[in-house]
């Protein structure tokens, strides 16, 4: 495989193959996953965003990651679990450029802490891999689980940042902030040194 591949202890964050989009659609385009992200996708939809996280991986070495399990052993499981890693923020009203993570996993996958291993090692790369000063997520007021993440992790609620949102999954409403400093994430003792397993 070439690529961007990352491990952690239970996942692969790694670059798309061609192969992941059925079962990833299959497993996750369902009225719960999609609750807060404007609903199920149409082939319109699914096509856009394929493109562009393809896009953002060119761009900038780092994208939505599809996230797979490996089994105790390191290998693959085989099991898609979902999507998490780093885009840069283009939403028209927001802090255009910042780093963003962001996430996205099956139902059957919730609950497991699963999210968190990966949104921790997708920041993680942010802060030692590509640079990032700071990193942002954004989700709406409803979307509990999603900003729970985010203070799960550690990430400050910015109400200052907010803004109305104008071209993307939640048009219309306001898109809520969340932010970490890279010196707030090392000071949790969250940036560890370069290993051989890093992509
Ligand atoms: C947002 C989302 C990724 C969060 O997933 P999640 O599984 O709730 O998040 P976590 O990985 O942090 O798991 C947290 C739960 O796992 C539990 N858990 C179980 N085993 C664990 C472990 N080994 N380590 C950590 N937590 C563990 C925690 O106790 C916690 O349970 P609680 O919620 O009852 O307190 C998920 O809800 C999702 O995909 N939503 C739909 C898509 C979406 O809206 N994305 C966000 C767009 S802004």
């Amino acid at each position: 495989m070439t690529g961007f591949e990352h491990r952690t202890q239970r996942l692969i964050l790694r670059d798309w193959q061609d192969e992941d989009w059925e079962p990833f659609w299959r497993h996750l385009n369902t009225p719960t996953v999609s609750r807060f992200l404007g609903g199920v996708a149409d082939a319109a939809y699914r096509a856009r965003t394929r493109e562009r996280l393809l896009r953002y991986s060119h761009e900038y070495g780092h994208t939505f990651w599809i996230v797979q399990r490996i089994d105790d052993g390191g290998h693959l499981s085989g099991e898609i679990l979902g999507w998490c890693g780093l885009k840069r923020c283009n939403e028209p009203n927001g802090p255009v450029g910042d780093f963003e993570a962001g996430w996205r996993l099956r139902e059957d996958a919730w609950g497991k802490g699963y999210a968190k291993e990966a949104a921790s090692a997708s920041i993680d790369l942010a802060f030692r891999q590509f640079g990032a000063p700071h990193v942002i997520a954004l989700t709406v007021e409803g979307n509990k689980q999603s900003w729970g993440l985010m203070e799960r992790l550690g990430m400050e609620r910015r109400p200052d940042m907010d803004f109305a949102d104008s071209a993307s999954w939640a048009k219309g409403e306001t898109l809520i902030v969340y932010r970490i400093d890279r010196e707030e994430w090392a000071a949790r003792g969250a940036v560890r040194p370069r290993s051989r397993m890093d992509g």
